[in-house]
């Protein structure tokens, strides 16, 4: 795949604006996982050897184009300068006019600045390009390293691309080999595992992925909206009842197209959620009014396991369960277990990607057991089922045939 690398452009003391997915888990503005932190490291150690001047940009969560102080990037400063080594990291409190021009011009050769959220101005979700333009004027040079907001043709992404030269960072590179390396020719059965509460977005992508899976095994929050869509009654649970006709559509395609959907046959329910709250087994057509499921119960993970023995390559985006609270995390690090073991036994090849999912490997230890570890969530589902990724074809050499199958 020919897209544009850190070596083709010309970074040598120059001003560079280097998108970034600094949308990292955290819990009470406390960082969680900082892996998307971490991954960024070679990029930025590779500018700080060019001199270069170093802007990041990047959005966190959905504020819906206003500021909204929880949103704020600056809790990042500090687990940026800590991965970093101590290096000190500036922050400018907005992404354009003359607080983000004030904070850029102050900006030495090797120093790093952070600027504010670019999701406060709607104009970045637009992918306006006057908000582009004046991004733009900031810098010299534009790098993407956020393979994981790669599927958005917002402003910071593709609209930047319009106005400076343009390079993959490292990480955007390493996403982009690896993940063509180990699914072009992909080992079949092919399976996916998909959970987590991005319901909405993902939803769409899950019908695609009946075309291109052969075992699609649904967890978590996701899981609910497809009882629902089959007659049950899920409680309290999360679900979204306006998506019901698109998961039958989900249930009709995977039929047509032979594609295996485990979905669980029970679940953890809680009356109230909290840390170590009082739960119970039920069977998913015996879900309390009352309750809320937390994470999918144990005969649901046997029924997950043997379609993962069955499986050569396995994809997964999304805990199965509330992992981030106690003791509902049990599924997904027994799952995360079972996957590490398959892949350590070589009878697996395994690739998790999305904040979450890493941030939950992570906890379960089992983060080095996989093949692969993606950044990105939806963007990697997108990129799976072969859609072109707006930020990454903004990237590609003009010519390459690939670029119309994943970039
Ligand atoms: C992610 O966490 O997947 C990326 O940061 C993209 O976030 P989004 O789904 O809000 O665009």
């Amino acid at each position: 795949m020919k897209f544009l690398r850190l070596e083709d452009v010309d970074v040598a003391q120059k001003t560079v604006l280097l998108r970034t997915d600094l949308n990292v888990p955290m819990q009470g503005g406390r960082i969680t996982d900082d892996t998307r932190i971490v991954r960024l490291l070679p990029t930025l150690n590779y500018l700080l050897k060019k001199k270069s001047r170093i802007v990041l940009l990047s959005h966190f969560d959905r504020p819906g184009g206003k500021f909204v102080p929880s949103m704020s990037l600056a809790p990042l400063v500090d687990a940026l300068s800590k991965a970093l080594g101590g290096k000190e990291v500036q922050f400018g409190v907005d992404c354009i006019g003359p607080a983000a021009r004030t904070a850029v011009d102050k900006l030495k050769a090797e120093e790093i600045l952070l600027l504010e959220n670019l999701r406060f101005h709607p104009e970045e979700e637009k992918g306006d390009a006057r908000f582009a333009k004046e991004l733009a004027s900031l810098g010299d040079v534009f790098i993407n390293d956020a393979f994981s907001c790669s599927h958005r043709a917002h402003a910071s992404i593709t609209g930047l691309t319009q106005y400076l030269p343009v390079a993959a960072g490292r990480l955007m590179q390493e996403e982009l080999e690896v993940l063509d390396s180990v699914m072009t020719n992909a080992k079949k059965p092919l399976g996916a595992i998909v959970g987590g509460s991005k319901i909405s977005t993902k939803l769409d992508l899950l019908e695609n992925l009946t075309k291109t899976m052969d075992v699609l095994i649904i967890g978590g929050a996701m899981a609910n909206t497809f009882l629902l869509a089959q007659g049950m009654d899920v409680g309290k649970s999360i679900c979204e009842p306006g998506m019901k006709a698109t998961a039958k559509r989900i249930l009709k395609s995977a039929e047509e197209q032979n594609c295996k959907i485990v979905l669980p046959t029970d679940l953890v329910v809680v009356e109230k959620f909290a840390e170590h709250s009082s739960c119970r087994v039920v069977s998913v057509d015996a879900i309390p009014a009352t309750h809320t499921a937390v994470d999918v119960g144990p005969y649901s993970l046997q029924l997950y396991r043997e379609a993962l023995e069955g499986c050569k390559t396995v994809v997964w985006n999304g805990p199965v369960g509330a992992f981030e609270t106690s003791p509902f995390d049990a599924s997904t690090v027994t799952l995360a277990r079972i996957v590490g073991k398959l892949t350590g036994e070589k009878k697996l090849r395994s690739i998790a990607g999305g904040g979450d999912t890493v941030a939950a490997l992570a906890h379960s230890g089992m983060s080095d057991s996989f093949t692969y570890l993606s950044t990105a969530g939806g963007a990697f589902l997108e990129w799976m089922e072969g859609k072109t990724l707006p930020g990454v074809a903004a990237l590609m050499v003009k010519g390459d045939p690939k670029a119309k199958r994943h970039g």
